[in-house]
């Protein structure tokens, strides 16, 4: 008998992409995630040696990071920001290192890293221990450098991810600073058990939503073949959902090789509007019920410039159908856990949209998974 047997292929369980598999993963990636770091219906990090008193004196945190998982500390940091009210600011590692950053011990850097090993987030870690800061770090690699050298560690379970373009880790990655955000809030009474209880709740519903989101895949496939020839394509939103725009946009940029922007919907007038013309794609994110009055009125003027709308609407935003192509409703979720749901919508649009256009979707061009180099 004679069997011919891939390994790729198997590593692959039947997707025809570590990406796609990967997107697939998502609902248990999540389980694993937070599950674990739940104790009578709120966060405990005990098991992972990160006591409360870490929190003690802390007046300012910095989040840093690159690519992928620097987007996922904007959507952090709007969450910790809004419970805790502590500022927080989102620095590239990259730019940081160089910039004799304003730190010292009642400064909390929190470091996010898939990989563990990036030479800009870890110079980044390095400096902050330098200067006396107490380091937090999100991590999916066990063991890695970053992983090691950080004075607490919150691991994302997200399991391997093999696709240069990262999914499963963002979303765990997002995962963990929601946890952070309670845990802190909790321990410094910026918000009550009952809320914290209920946040839990909130998150611990993201799973089913994110399961019935992974079943809009066809829908994906048929809208990303009308992007097959496209050149430029916006990303527009605000608070979380711009974010998650930036999120989008490289997304769409690393494998399906679309130039594509993310904008503060704010933004448009001061310049981006200027390249919306006829038939140019424009993916809106209206999430977010606080600003989807100004959000529609955004998309009414890339509308009226021509643009081909996508709107991603989180069942806020009823508006009139002339103002989009598509309408995507995700799956109900309280608008502080769109972020989740949405992800992937945006993953999917990367995913389908460079399998298209026929590109090497796990693997693009010029570009690697883990960039241990400078
Ligand atoms: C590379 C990868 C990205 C990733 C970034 C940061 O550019 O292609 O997917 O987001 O590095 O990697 P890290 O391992 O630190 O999360």
């Amino acid at each position: 008998l004679h069997v011919n047997w891939d390994v790729t292929a198997a590593q692959k369980g039947g997707y025809p992409h570590f990406m796609l598999k990967e997107i697939h993963e998502q609902p248990e990636s999540i389980r694993a995630t937070i599950l674990p770091r739940i104790r009578k219906g709120v966060p405990d990090f005990t098991a992972d040696n990160i006591p409360g008193s870490i929190f003690d004196g802390v007046n300012r945190i910095i989040i840093t990071a690159c690519g992928t998982a620097m987007h996922a500390g904007l959507v952090g940091r709007i969450m910790i920001e809004q419970l805790l009210r502590i500022p927080v600011t989102v620095e590239i590692a990259s730019e940081f290192r160089y910039q004799n950053p304003i730190m010292d011990k009642n400064t909390l850097v929190i470091t996010i890293s898939q990989s563990g090993e990036t030479a800009d987030t870890l110079a980044a870690l390095r400096l902050a221990k330098e200067k006396h800061a107490t380091t937090l770090s999100v991590v999916n690699v066990k063991g890695s450098s970053i992983a090691r050298e950080s004075d607490y560690v919150l691991y994302t379970h997200a399991g391997p991810e093999i696709a240069v373009a990262s999914t499963k880790a963002y979303t765990a990655q997002l995962a963990c600073l929601y946890m952070i955000a309670f845990q802190v809030a909790l321990y410094r009474g910026t918000i009550t058990v009952e809320q914290g209880a209920q946040y839990i709740k909130e998150l611990q519903a993201v799973i089913p939503a994110i399961e019935e989101t992974l079943t809009y895949a066809d829908t994906m496939n048929d809208i990303c073949k009308s992007l097959v020839n496209t050149e430029d394509l916006f990303f527009i939103g605000r608070g979380l959902d711009y974010a998650l725009s930036c999120e989008g946009s490289i997304k769409l940029k690393e494998i399906s090789y679309i130039h594509s922007e993310a904008y503060a919907a704010g933004e448009l007038k001061h310049g981006t509007l200027s390249l919306i013309t006829e038939g140019v794609p424009v993916v809106a994110l209206v999430t977010q019920e606080n600003v989807s009055a100004k959000m529609i009125s955004n998309i009414r003027e890339v509308r009226a410039r021509g643009a081909m709308v996508i709107m991603i609407t989180n069942g806020i935003a009823d508006a009139d159908d002339t103002i989009y192509d598509y309408n995507i409703k995700l799956p109900k979720t309280s608008d502080s856990f769109a972020p989740f749901t949405a992800a992937i919508i945006l993953q999917m649009l990367a995913y389908y949209t460079s399998v298209h256009r026929g590109h090497n979707v796990d693997q693009p061009r010029n570009l690697a998974k883990s960039v241990t180099v400078e």
